[in-house]
């Protein structure tokens, strides 16, 4: 009777075990990001939820947290590593305090044009920066577009010498903290979740991002004047941990890479349409004026910003410096 009694707590056992790896045979997989889903970084991701969810089934289930709700970028690689989450995908530029190499992309006049970002993105020197934090137990898996940054204020800003004296918010990067100081003004490091009441109260009194970051965040209600000036770039890399990846069953793994491989494609090809639809938005609110640059003023923003480079290519290396540059063709 002992014997028979526990043999079938043993099956009892079993089973609740058994039940037990069912549920967790689905893997959990939850991404934070700090921006409105209607944009192209909050697009991607849900695609990427979408392809993933396709692909793996019930395998998988990936939970979207936008609007820093979760984490803001500063707290997300911690996050990460912790397992809290496992993905995150932070404007380049903020990804300083793991690498300098990164800080490549807040160099000011760098690219042209998105093409140019997507070549050196492509190039075996950019996919290299994938590995540039794996030291600190992160992983680079894709990167994916914003777009070109504008620069708003309540006053015309149309020379480099119109931003003298001016606060500016900035992401946490100390290339752009140069940036504005090679201009005169003052640079203010900030969550980007902060800037619309730093705006509307004074605290800061102008900043820089894209047409799709402005328009969700709402900037153009307290920015009277936007200059379509196209000096840096706001792009991300989806960072996650480099052992949880490595851990992954391969299978599961393959289904990520091509859910991620969709979604990258599926947001930087809509990335540029959407910086344009919610640029005209912005415009047709007719709370922010547009000041657009003529050839002579835009040369003289580059010339004003360009000498950060030579700040920096100590830290980031000119060798990348250069690869990147020979991609504006
Ligand atoms: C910002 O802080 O302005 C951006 O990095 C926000 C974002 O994720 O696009």
């Amino acid at each position: 009777l002992f014997n028979r009694n526990l043999l079938l707590a043993g099956v009892a056992m079993a089973t609740v075990l058994g039940l037990g790896l069912d549920a967790s045979a689905q893997e959990v997989i939850k991404f934070s990001h700090g921006v409105a889903p209607d944009t192209p970084k909050g697009k991607a991701a849900e695609y990427f939820k979408k392809r993933a969810e396709e692909i793996l089934g019930d395998k998988v289930k990936v939970e979207i947290y936008p609007n820093s709700q979760l984490f803001d970028d500063n707290k997300v690689l911690s996050a990460i590593l912790r397992g809290d989450v496992q993905f995150g995908a932070p404007a380049l530029g903020k990804l300083n305090k793991w690498t300098k190499k990164l800080q490549i992309f807040d160099l000011p006049f760098l690219f042209k044009d998105m093409d140019a970002v997507s070549c050196f993105q492509d190039s075996d020197k950019g996919r290299g920066l994938f590995n540039s934090m794996t030291d600190k137990g992160m992983l680079g898996v894709s990167y994916w577009h914003n777009g070109l940054k504008q620069l708003s204020a309540n006053t015309p800003l149309r020379e480099p010498t119109d931003a003298k004296g001016l606060k500016f918010r900035i992401q946490t990067s100390d290339v752009l903290a140069a940036q504005f100081e090679a201009v005169g003004a003052v640079p203010q490091k900030m969550a980007f979740a902060e800037t619309y009441t730093a705006l509307q109260t004074g605290v800061v009194d102008g900043q820089e991002n894209t047409w799709s970051n402005m328009y969700s965040q709402k900037f153009y209600e307290v920015q009277k004047y936007t200059t379509e000036s196209n000096h840096g770039l706001l792009d991300y890399m989806v960072i996650t941990s480099d052992k949880w990846w490595k851990g992954l069953d391969p299978e599961m793994r393959a289904g990520l890479t091509q859910a991620m491989d969709d979604a990258t494609k599926y947001g930087n090809d809509l990335a540029a349409e959407l910086n344009m639809e919610q640029r005209e938005k912005t415009l047709q609110s007719g709370e922010t004026e547009l000041v657009e640059l003529t050839d002579a003023q835009f040369k003289d923003w580059q010339s004003a910003m360009k000498p950060v480079w030579d700040q920096f290519s100590g830290e980031i290396g000119q060798d990348l410096i250069d690869a990147a540059a020979a991609c504006n063709k």
